[in-house]
């Protein structure tokens, strides 16, 4: 059993949608999660296992919801050596800032320690009018390694 939190960005609602479905199919498994609507340092354990499902807003920006985190750890600097993270990420390759929001937060992660546990998956809304399938396909191919 592998604890899990998975941090969500959206402005719309559908990759909360996603992430609910993606807490599911791991609940099945017998892991441990918690979902993170408005993300906060103090509120999560460089322990558990990270999952960002995150949309892009604006022009390449987060959404509102999840930006203050990735300011908090700007800001802050903290030790996340310890965290291994998986980035679920949505976008419209429509814009010219194709899944360009969470690229920020992951590099602040990365840049206080933080390693990606899997290869990143951008899901294209045009491509994928029902973006939780490629998302549970995605955490499908790896699962096992949690
Ligand atoms: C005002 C607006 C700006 C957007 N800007 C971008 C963008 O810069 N890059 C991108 O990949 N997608 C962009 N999108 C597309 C959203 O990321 C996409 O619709 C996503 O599915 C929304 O997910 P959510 O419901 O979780 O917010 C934008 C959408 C809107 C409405």
């Amino acid at each position: 059993m592998t604890k899990i939190a998975i941090l969500v960005g959206t402005t719309l609602g559908g990759s909360e949608y996603i992430a609910d479905e993606m807490m599911s199919q791991l609940e099945v498994l017998g892991h441990e999660v918690s979902l993170y609507l408005a993300p906060k340092l103090s509120e999560l354990d460089t322990q558990h296992l990270w999952i960002i499902v995150c949309s892009t807003h604006g022009a390449g920006d987060l959404p509102d919801n999840i930006q203050p985190l990735c300011t908090e750890i700007m800001l802050k600097n903290p030790d996340l050596s310890h965290v291994q993270f998986g980035l679920c990420a949505i976008g419209d390759s429509s814009y010219d800032t194709f899944c360009q929001g969470p690229e920020k937060l992951i590099h602040a992660i990365e840049s206080c320690g933080g390693k990606a546990i899997v290869d990143k998956i951008q899901i294209d809304v045009q491509q994928d009018p029902v973006p939780e399938d490629p998302a549970l396909a995605w955490l499908t191919q790896w699962q096992d390694i949690i």
